[in-house]
């Protein structure tokens, strides 16, 4: 059985939703309470046993090489100050050497195009794709990447991670098409996708999660998918046509999912991220009860410390 041991993760966007606080700063960079988003990524994918990493970046991207990488001189700082708790966080970060590779995207094409570009570091054997944007827990501590990757070994079909979202909601998405069957368990065959369809037409409520598992043929279709609107050429074209020959799965999401591609995700999900950290919880859960929310200015600082 072929085993599932690199994850590919897409850095290279512009992050224009978020200037001008991207304009020098990659937005999977920025953080949520205190670990920036691209973190959650990486933990995910190596909770869900993967080995190795291969980061597409671009052009002022380098601060997430840094960040991956160890810090010596902040190490001895550290040391000296007798600060171990945060020696071990600052190592805790860095994957083991030589298991992350940077490869670049040149030219933003988009994100099928930006996964191709990882073509040459993965190879022919089956790999996953983690978006930042997307930052995903399971309850009860489960990793929703390693339960794609156990459904990828169980039926040796791509897998894609899910959730049911909001009927008016749907044209945000990318959609599955399942032929009107209901999840076995946490699993469900997809025969399709529609990326973002106009009002009325999405095939099921069913949603795409940032998190995918693909069989190497993707590359294949990869290669031939033709640029679509603003000359990007899409992921959900390749994805298509994958369900068509080899059938797919979806992993239905037990779990949270904080979408942090846009403000008021990025927002919210720093304050739910606040409110679930044992040293946060209780000074943002009384600043957020004393704030007067009609009228935030009323609220003194004072009143709300
Ligand atoms: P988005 O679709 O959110 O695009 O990318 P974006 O350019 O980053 O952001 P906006 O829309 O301008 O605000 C989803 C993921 O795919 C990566 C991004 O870095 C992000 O992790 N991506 C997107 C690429 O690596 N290359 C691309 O050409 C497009």
């Amino acid at each position: 059985m072929t085993k599932v041991r690199k994850a590919v993760i897409p850095v290279a966007g512009w992050g224009t939703r978020f200037l001008p606080a991207t304009k020098a700063m990659p937005k999977e960079m920025l953080t949520v309470v205190d670990k920036p988003v691209v973190q959650y990524a990486l933990e995910e994918a190596r909770a869900a046993g993967i080995e190795e990493f291969i980061f597409v970046t671009g052009r002022g991207k380098q601060t997430i090489e840094n960040h991956f990488d160890r810090s010596f001189e902040l190490e001895d700082v550290l040391e000296e100050k007798g600060r171990l708790e945060d020696l071990e966080l600052l190592k805790d970060i860095t994957p083991p050497e030589g298991c992350v590779m940077y490869t670049r995207q040149a030219r933003r094409r988009g994100l099928g195009h930006a996964v191709l570009c990882a073509k040459s570091a993965v190879g022919d054997e089956p790999f996953a794709v983690l978006l930042p944007d997307d930052i995903v827990f399971g309850y009860n501590e489960r990793v929703p990447l390693k339960e794609m990757v156990e459904t990828f070994e169980e039926h040796q079909k791509s897998v894609v991670l899910c959730m049911e979202v909001a009927k008016e909601n749907t044209k945000r998405y990318g959609i599955l098409d399942t032929g009107g069957t209901v999840p076995q368990g946490d699993v469900l065959p997809v025969q399709g996708f529609v990326e973002k369809p106009a009002e009325g037409k999405a095939p099921s409520n069913m949603a795409v999660m940032g998190r995918y598992v693909f069989t190497p043929e993707v590359w294949a279709l990869l290669e031939k998918t033709e640029p679509g609107a603003g000359g990007e050429i899409q992921l959900t074209d390749a994805m298509e046509t994958l369900a068509k020959e080899q059938g797919f799965m979806g992993q239905v999401l037990d779990g949270i999912r904080l979408d942090c591609g846009d403000r008021p995700g990025f927002v919210k999900a720093n304050i739910f991220m606040a409110l679930n950290h044992p040293e946060l919880k209780g000074e943002i859960a009384s600043f957020i009860k004393e704030l007067d929310i009609d009228n935030p200015q009323a609220s003194s600082l004072e009143k709300v410390k």
